[in-house]
C-alpha cells in the first residue's frame, strides 16, 4: 500500500512559531492536517529577525517537538514562511518571443516569459523569494489566465514579484538548518493566510485578506482569481500593547494581559466609570486603570493600522472598492470591536478568516492566528503536486537559483 505524502509548514512569527503537519489528499490535492504545534519565541525573534539564535533554535525544536508528537510521525522538511516589513513586492513585466510563429505557446515558452520578468534588478542584499504570474498577453490580446494551447508572436507575463532582506531570510533558515530540519522552500508570509481562508469565489470577485501579526500587518489584495497587490505594514499587535504600557504606566507583561482580557476596539462602549484593579492580575503593577481609556489607546493603534492598510489598497486604486471586501486573520484579529472598526475605517464589508475546506484536527486551529502556517501548507501541497518540492541542505545553500524554482510550477500557481 503506497504511504500518503506527509509534509509540515513552518511559521515563524514576531511572537509564535507554529508547525502544521498534513497528508496530501490525493483526491483533492489539499492537506489534511494531522498535527499542530506551538511555541513562544521568547527573546529569540523580534519583529520578525532573529536577535537570539539558541533562543529561536529551542522555540523551532519545541514546536517541532509538539507537532511530531501529535502527528505520531517525524518532521524532517518544512516548508518555511517568512514574514518582516522587509518583505516587499513589485510588478515586473517579462516579454519573450515565441520561437515559431506557427507554433502554440507552449510551458517552456511560459517558463522563458517569467525568467524576463524576474530580470528586473534587485539589489544584492535581497533575495527573490516568490514569482507569482498574474496574467499573459498574446499579441495585442491581453488579460488572458494561461496562454499555453494559444497562437502568437509575442507572449508578456505580468507577474507579482516578492523578494526580502538576504541576511534576515538567512538567518531565520540558518536556525531551522541548525535544528535539524531540511527547508523545501522559503515562502513568504504574506501570501500565505489566502490560501487557508479565501474561497475561489471571493478570489474572483476581489478581496484583501490582512494578517494582524504582533510585530507587523500583512495586506495581499486579490481579484479575478490572482494576487493584485501585497505589501506589509510595520505595525501590529506588539505596538497596542506597548500604547498600552506607556498610556496606562504599566509593564509590558501587564499591559498584554489587560490588552487581551479587557480590550476592545469600541470605547463607546465601555462605561466611563468602570475600572481595573491591576493588583488582581500583577504584582507590580498595583493601580487602578479606565478600562475606557485602554479601549481609547486599542482604538487608536487599530485606526492607525487600518489607515496604513488603506494607502495599501489606495496603492492599485481599490480603497473601498473590493466586492468581496476585508478577511481579517492573525491573533491580533481577536480584539472584540476589530470588524466594526476595520469596515468603519475601510469602507468595506469585513470578516475574520476561518480555514475553509480542510479536514483532519482543524477544529484544534479554529483561530485565525493558524491561517499563515495553514497557508503554508497549501502552497506546499501545490509545490509537491508539481514534483518541485525542492529540499535544500546547508552545502548546497544556494539561493542564486531562484529561478528554477519557478519552473514547472507555473500551471499550479495559475488561478
Ligand atoms: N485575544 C486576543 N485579543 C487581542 N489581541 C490578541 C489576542 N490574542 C493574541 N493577540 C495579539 O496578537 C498578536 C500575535 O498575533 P500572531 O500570533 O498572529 O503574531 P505572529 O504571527 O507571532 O507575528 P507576526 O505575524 O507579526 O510575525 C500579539 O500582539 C497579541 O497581543
Ligand atoms: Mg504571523
Amino acid at each position: 500500500m503506497s504511504r500518503n505524502k506527509i509534509i509540515a509548514s513552518m511559521d515563524i512569527g514576531s511572537s509564535k512559531i507554529r508547525v502544521v503537519v498534513g497528508v496530501i489528499d490525493e483526491k483533492t490535492g489539499l492537506p489534511n492536517i494531522i498535527g499542530m504545534g506551538i511555541a513562544p519565541t521568547g527573546s529569540g525573534i523580534r519583529k520578525s529577525q532573529v536577535i537570539d539564535v539558541e533562543e529561536t533554535i529551542n522555540a523551532i525544536s519545541s514546536a517541532l517537538e509538539d507537532a511530531e508528537r501529535m502527528a505520531g510521525e517525524p518532521i524532517h522538511h518544512v516548508y518555511l514562511g517568512v514574514g518582516g516589513h522587509h518583505i516587499e513586492a513589485v510588478s515586473s513585466k517579462g516579454v519573450i518571443a515565441t520561437n515559431h510563429p506557427s507554433r502554440e505557446i507552449s510551458e517552456e515558452d511560459i517558463d522563458r516569459a517569467i525568467e524576463a520578468a524576474q530580470a528586473l534588478s534587485i539589489p544584492a542584499n535581497r533575495r527573490l523569494l516568490k514569482v507569482v504570474p498574474k496574467s499573459f498577453a498574446v499579441d495585442e490580446q491581453r488579460g488572458i489566465k494561461y496562454p499555453v494551447g494559444m497562437n502568437g508572436i509575442r507572449l508578456e507575463v505580468e507577474a507579482h514579484i516578492i523578494s526580502g532582506l538576504t541576511p534576515s531570510i538567512t538567518n531565520i533558515e540558518k536556525c531551522v538548518l541548525q535544528a535539524g530540519i531540511d527547508i523545501n522552500a522559503t515562502i513568504p508570509n504574506v501570501i500565505a493566510p489566502a490560501e487557508a481562508v479565501l474561497t475561489k469565489r471571493q478570489k474572483e470577485l476581489g478581496v484583501v485578506v490582512v494578517d494582524l501579526g504582533c510585530g507587523s500587518t500583512t495586506v495581499a489584495i486579490f481579484e479575478e482569481g490572482t494576487i493584485l497587490h501585497s505589501g506589509v505594514v510595520p505595525l501590529g499587535g506588539e505596538n497596542v500593547t506597548s500604547d498600552v504600557a506607556i498610556g496606562l504606566k504599566t509593564t509590558i507583561e501587564t499591559a498584554e494581559r489587560i490588552k487581551i482580557e479587557y480590550g476592545t476596539c469600541l470605547p463607546e462602549e465601555v462605561q466611563e466609570r468602570e475600572l481595573i484593579d491591576l493588583s488582581l492580575i500583577s504584582k507590580i503593577d498595583i493601580h487602578q486603570v479606565s478600562r475606557k481609556t485602554l479601549a481609547q489607546i486599542i482604538q487608536a493603534r487599530y485606526h492607525e493600522v487600518f489607515m496604513m492598510v488603506r494607502n495599501e489598497l489606495a496603492k492599485v486604486n481599490r480603497d473601498g472598492m473590493l466586492p468581496a471586501g476585508v478577511i481579517l486573520t492573525g491573533g491580533a484579529a481577536k480584539m472584540p470591536g476589530v470588524i466594526d472598526l476595520a469596515r468603519e475605517t475601510l469602507n468595506l464589508p469585513v470578516q475574520i478568516g476561518f480555514p475553509q475546506n480542510f479536514e483532519g484536527i482543524i477544529e484544534k486551529m479554529d483561530d485565525p492566528s493558524y491561517s499563515t502556517a495553514i497557508g503554508l501548507l497549501v502552497h506546499g501541497s501545490k509545490y509537491e503536486e508539481s514534483g518541485s518540492g525542492i529540499s535544500f541542505d546547508f552545502s548546497k545553500f544556494n539561493f542564486g537559483k531562484t529561478a528554477d524554482l519557478v519552473k514547472g510550477w507555473v500551471k499550479n500557481l495559475l488561478p
